[in-house]
């Protein structure tokens, strides 16, 4: 598919991404989700960068992901920018916790580099938005700035959530912030803008809202227990503002909508899902008038912007 996706700037990264990145947890495989096999890891990861999406994000709580990376497409590295994470215990299974010392993040980002045979990563998060003193208190920031500082690594940023995402703004030391975001889940709307306007790039996760407004039965959306993404939905009446749109399309582009948006790193484990959402980013924003009005009833269905 040759379609132009536009494009940000990440931040004081400086990097130019696609506004549709690529979230590799999709790839874990069993027994963390569902089974994908080798080959299939292998054409959709190919089938990403064929299309321009030049960013990717993964991390080693995720299964096979890094491994796949690895296997499919450390030979088109200059393609993408390659975010992953750290705090994670290498080789644990998903939902293990995370250990916040000097010594396993320098194990992490070691055994990434190898997984996905290169030479340094783009960006390393940290897997859990923790206070500044929790970042300390083990050395585990300082020893990720020297990864920085030896070339390692690029960039350093957070996957953060409220309550302490201000706090690590504020630390000035993070160029990038990974945030869930969508219109089901808008509390982070308003810390999002605070991050933007300090210089940070923006990396939206869950814009596709977990696929949900797809099947509200079968998949379920995080930090919002049960039916609440589908009772948002119903309240607010969005389906009156299709206007011939998906609901994913128009979920997609709702999130895209958000100014401060640089990238948001849809994921997927199925080429046709990419395809329909590379076609949806390359339309851009919705209608600022849809996007106004889909706000109002959001807001009184009580999906609001600030959490
Ligand atoms: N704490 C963290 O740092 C953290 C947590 C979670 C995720 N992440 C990152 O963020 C990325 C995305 O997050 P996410 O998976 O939670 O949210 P998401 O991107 O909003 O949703 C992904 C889900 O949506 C479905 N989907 C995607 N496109 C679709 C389409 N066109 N139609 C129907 N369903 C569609 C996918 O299912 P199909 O496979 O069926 O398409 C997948 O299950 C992850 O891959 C990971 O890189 C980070």
């Amino acid at each position: 598919m040759t379609t132009t996706l536009p494009r940000n700037t990440l931040g004081r990264t400086g990097f130019e991404v696609t506004s549709l990145g690529f979230g590799a947890m999709e790839l874990r495989g069993e027994p963390g989700g569902p089974a994908i096999s080798e080959a299939e890891a292998d054409a959709l990861l190919n089938a990403v960068l064929d299309a321009g999406i030049n960013l990717i994000d993964t991390s080693p709580d995720y299964g096979a992901s890094e491994d796949c990376i690895g296997r499919a497409i450390a030979h088109r590295r200059n393609e993408y920018f390659l975010a992953s994470k750290c705090g994670c215990v290498p080789g644990a299974p998903m939902g293990t916790d995370h250990v916040h010392t000097a010594e396993n993040v320098r194990a992490g980002v070691e055994a990434s580099l190898r997984r996905m045979k290169t030479d340094h990563l783009d960006l390393v998060q940290f897997h859990r938005s923790l206070t500044q003193a929790e970042y300390d208190e083990h050395g585990a920031l300082q020893a990720l700035l020297d990864l920085r500082d030896a070339g390692k690594v690029r960039f350093v940023g957070v996957s953060g959530t409220l309550p302490n995402l201000d706090e690590q703004i504020g630390m000035g030391v993070f160029d990038a912030f990974q945030i869930p975001y969508s219109a089901l889940q808008r509390e982070h709307e308003d810390v999002i803008a605070r991050a933007s306007a300090a210089g940070a790039g923006i990396i939206i996760r869950g814009g596709a809202a977990r696929g949900t407004p797809s099947d509200w039965e079968g998949r379920r959306n995080y930090m919002l227990p049960g039916t609440i993404s589908k009772d948002r939905w119903e309240q607010a009446k969005l389906d009156e503002l299709l206007n011939g749109l998906t609901r994913m399309e128009f979920t997609l582009r709702f999130t895209l909508s958000n100014p401060d948006l640089d990238t948001t790193i849809v994921g997927t484990r199925s080429v046709a899902h990419l395809q329909d959402n590379i076609a949806a980013a390359a339309k851009g924003p919705l209608d600022a008038g849809v996007m106004a009005e889909a706000k109002r009833r959001l807001d009184a269905a009580g999906a609001t912007s600030s959490g």
